[in-house]
């Protein structure tokens, strides 16, 4: 069947494999969506929100594919959209209660405007505890679903129209991949490309496996073929996803390497940059480091979350690392790539960290340099190990470790990003300025963005830019 095209009548028996019954499922949608056209006067509208990682806003892009499928156009301004859906996260404590905020203002809109549909989906979904609450305590939601039956969003939406009670669709687990539903991407340039699905490692302190599942690598076939699709349309640059992309392909039943799969990639003409995220550290192989450094596709980045620079702490939080394998393991990428750009991710106030614990992260961050980190303060996540861990480290503690870090890794990250002042590097160019209407800002090859002057024809295209100053975070340059 072509998907782009499929031959679905509403007459014929509701399909029972995927996606074609997805593909029924639209067509049912659009007929519904067409009635509620009528009932406006206009064309309905839906906004998104996405919450949490590039995971979820792929999936967001799932969504508005379907959404707009059926007849639903996008509209900013949440207030004002029939179709309010909030794909939310839940790695930390205050992106729920950020959901549930919003949630508040949200019913005393609907009040005003009764015909409006309100729709969660996401990994804070996955929690029983957070269902628990939204049925008993937000009866003005209409649809809430998860993360593993997130391609039955049509036939969900089908189940709102013609229910008028609380729809709930939550799934334990998965193993299976649907392929080919319609998705619309936030840039036409640059698209997030999923290469595999939930995590097997079970850090300590993370709701991800609980949430997302376990792992699970898409067919390196169906990769391929969407990423040949997006180039077709336009896409010069993709960021393969995954919660640990080091571990690509284990599961599959012909086994293949994330390095391979990059070689595969690497050979679709076309595509001009190739990004992915996240690489667990204790996963990330030699191979992986040779195909990088001959690669003339993949940026010269590599975000490596090291959470804590404590050999002790890294044991509590299970992930199967020392420090000092960690700063070997950095030796080695940067002997064989010194240009390469270096991220990570932060954890301070795991239970337990002591002050010595937190001087060797600190210690790290000086060593390794970052050109940038993310720094999280610890979030107690209920069902997590890590929850119920003695030794649960105060907050005033936390806030003063955390400051202290975050200072360093400022203060480093602007010296690092400042090395490149007077190069001429290639960016890609993502959109106007957003302070500034005569400037454009485009990412260069290590991540950092250089805002230059141009216009919105420079959009999607990889242009040659002088990079005169250094502003901490990013450069002012001239086109070349
Ligand atoms: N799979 C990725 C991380 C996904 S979550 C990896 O392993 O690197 C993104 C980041 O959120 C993590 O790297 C971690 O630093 C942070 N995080 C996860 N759980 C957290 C918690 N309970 N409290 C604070 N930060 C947390
Ligand atoms: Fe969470 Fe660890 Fe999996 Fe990353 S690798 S998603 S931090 S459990
Ligand atoms: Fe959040 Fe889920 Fe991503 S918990 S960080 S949105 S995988």
């Amino acid at each position: 069947m072509n998907m782009m095209n499929p031959d679905i009548s509403l007459s014929s028996e509701i399909p029972e494999t995927e996606p074609e019954r997805q593909y029924y499922y639209i067509e049912k949608a659009k007929t519904y969506v067409a009635k509620l056209s009528e009932e406006l006067g206009r064309r309905p509208t839906f906004c998104v929100t996405t919450f949490g990682c590039q995971m979820n806003a792929r999936d967001s892009e799932k969504l508005v594919g379907i959404l707009e499928r059926i007849g639903y156009t996008e509209e900013a301004a949440e207030e004002k959209a029939d179709f309010v859906i909030y794909n939310t996260c839940t790695v930390r404590e205050n992106a729920n209660m950020r959901v549930y905020g919003r949630l508040g203002q949200l019913n005393r809109v609907k009040k005003k405007n009764p015909h409006m549909m309100i729709g969660l989906c996401g990994c804070m979904m996955q929690e029983p505890k957070v269902v628990e609450k939204l049925r008993k305590s937000y009866r003005f939601v209409d649809l809430i679903f998860g993360t593993h039956n997130i391609y039955k969003f049509a036939e969900l939406i089908v189940t709102c129209f013609e229910s008028k009670r609380m729809v709930i669709d939550i799934w334990k687990d998965t193993d299976r991949i649907v392929e080919d539903l319609p998705s619309e991407r936030k840039f036409s340039f640059k698209s997030g490309v999923n290469i595999m699905f939930g995590c097997n490692n079970f850090c300590s302190y993370c709701i991800v496996p609980y949430v997302r599942g376990r792992e699970r690598s898409r067919d390196p076939r169906a990769i391929i073929r969407e990423i040949e699709r997006l180039v077709a349309d336009g896409v010069v640059e993709v960021m393969l996803l995954g919660q640990n992309v080091n571990s690509y392909g284990k599961t599959l039943e012909e086994p293949m390497t994330f390095a391979e799969l990059l070689q595969e990639i690497e050979k679709i003409e076309g595509l001009k940059r190739i990004r992915f995220m996240t690489s667990h550290p204790k996963d990330l192989s030699d191979e992986l480091i040779e195909v990088m450094k001959n690669s003339k596709k993949i940026c010269r980045h590599l975000h490596l979350p090291m959470q804590s620079g404590s050999t002790e702490i890294l044991k509590k939080m299970n992930r199967r690392y020392t420090k000092e394998q960690y700063l070997e393991l950095v030796t080695k990428i940067r002997e064989a790539m010194p240009d390469i750009s270096l991220t990570t991710d932060i954890i301070v106030g795991f239970p337990g960290e002591t002050e010595e614990d937190f001087l060797e992260t600190l210690d790290v961050v000086q060593k390794v340099r970052y050109d940038s980190a993310f720094t999280f303060i610890y979030s107690k996540r209920t069902g997590t190990p890590a929850a119920t861990m003695e030794n649960q480290i105060p907050q005033d503690v936390i806030k003063d470790r955390f400051d202290r870090l975050l200072e360093e890794v400022q203060n480093i990250s602007a010296e690092v990003c400042s090395v490149h002042t007077g190069k001429i590097m290639t960016a890609l160019v993502e959109s106007i300025n957003d302070h500034d209407a005569s400037l454009v800002t485009g990412r260069l090859n290590n991540n950092l963005l250089v805002h230059f002057p141009g216009d919105e024809t420079l959009i999607g295209k990889l242009v040659d830019v002088k990079l005169d100053e250094c502003k901490g975070f990013y450069y002012i340059g001239t086109q070349v």
